[in-house]
């Protein structure tokens, strides 16, 4: 089965062809960082004129490289929400025009659960239902949820973010210490010479320790706060401590969160998924928490960490999503939550 994946959801124009769940024959992901780090976050009418450019350009190349020709397709998938309503529709109307005007099956995919499929990809990677069951964390700018993954499409939502998503807190954090966009990159990078122990910022337990639900607000306004009281911790000198120390709140609640996550449902595996799991911090502590624990711990291949088109093929050939005529008819799902 070779299909054509397209990505649209928020800036990354995305589309991928694979051959089966793990063979990826061609991919391409354009990011549109420089054209929003002017304003400092993703503008949405932006997002959706870069999609339309570049979209059509990105579907030739993938296809050509993959060398199987339009003619070569069996299917094609995309993501239809959660994301940006002008993103999400230039990416359903291209997979919709192109299953119609090539006569493909389409596949309708939640983005959520496409960063769980990442875990399936690269080297080493292995099918879904033999990881489970196990307890995902995804973790990017927009999101922030635990799930309970007990077999493929067999979920149970643990916990969520009650405000900002883990990378939000990151890319506001970064603003606060004016040093870019995106933030989470940005705050990893400054932060690598910083001490993370420097200031203690509040970690974001929502509803306590039996809850697996966060919240990252009160940890921007406590950086903010600090930074009027100490207006020094914003110099240059100061900038690498900030950043460590802001990471490690973040960092902190995530990796706890994880752990609870895996107690209360008493599973051996847990898994980390979307933008923000590539943060080499978290990937330590995370690490560390699992030996300690005894927990075999996945994380999405760093390639696939970032929104990209091969983890929505390879949800959509691991048969989920929506197909057929009900997803020829649907629209953009914005606030579509985790399945
Ligand atoms: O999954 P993604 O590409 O898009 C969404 O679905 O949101 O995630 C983007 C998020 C941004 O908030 C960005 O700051 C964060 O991932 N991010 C990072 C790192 N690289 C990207 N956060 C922490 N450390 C990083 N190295
Ligand atoms: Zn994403």
């Amino acid at each position: 089965m070779i299909l054509l994946a397209i990505e649209t959801s928020c800036d990354e124009t995305a589309a991928a062809v694979l051959s089966g769940r793990r063979s990826v024959l061609a991919e391409a992901v354009y990011s549109q960082i420089a054209e929003h780090s002017p304003y400092g976050g993703v503008v949405p009418d932006i997002a959706a004129r870069k999609h339309l450019e570049r979209l059509p350009g990105i579907l030739e190349g993938v296809v050509a490289e993959a060398g199987v020709g339009w003619g070569g397709l069996d299917a094609v998938a995309v993501t239809h929400g959660p994301g940006l309503a002008g993103a999400l529709l230039v990416g359903m109307a291209a997979a919709r025009g192109l299953a119609l005007a090539l006569s493909l099956p389409l596949v309708a995919v939640n983005h959520l659960e496409a960063h769980l499929y990442s875990l399936e990809l690269g080297e080493g990677g292995r099918p879904l239902e033999e990881l489970c069951p196990l307890a995902a964390l995804i973790v990017s700018g927009g999101h922030t949820v635990m799930a309970l993954v007990r077999a493929p499409g067999e979920y149970e939502l643990l916990g969520r973010t009650l405000d900002d998503a883990a990378g939000e807190a990151l890319d506001k954090a970064a603003k606060l210490l004016g040093c870019g966009y995106p933030g989470g990159p940005a705050i990893e990078r400054i932060g690598a010479s910083g001490n993370p122990a420097a200031v203690k910022f509040p970690r974001g337990m929502a509803g306590g320790d039996g809850s697996c639900d966060f919240s990252f607000s009160g940890l921007k306004t406590a950086l903010l706060y600090h930074l009027k009281k100490n207006p020094g911790d914003a110099s240059p000198e100061r900038l690498p401590d900030m950043a460590a120390s802001f990471q490690e709140a973040v960092v902190d609640t995530l990796v706890r969160r994880l752990e609870q996550a895996a107690e209360r449902e008493n599973v051996q595996t847990v898994a980390m998924a979307g933008g923000v799991s590539i943060n080499k911090r978290l990937r330590l502590k995370a690490g560390e928490m699992a030996a300690r624990k005894g927990l075999r711990l996945l994380s999405a291949p760093p390639r696939y960490c970032g929104d990209n088109a091969a983890m929505v093929a390879a949800a959509a050939l691991a048969g989920r999503g929506i197909r057929g005529d009900a997803a020829l008819a649907l629209d953009a799902a914005p606030a579509l939550p985790w399945p």
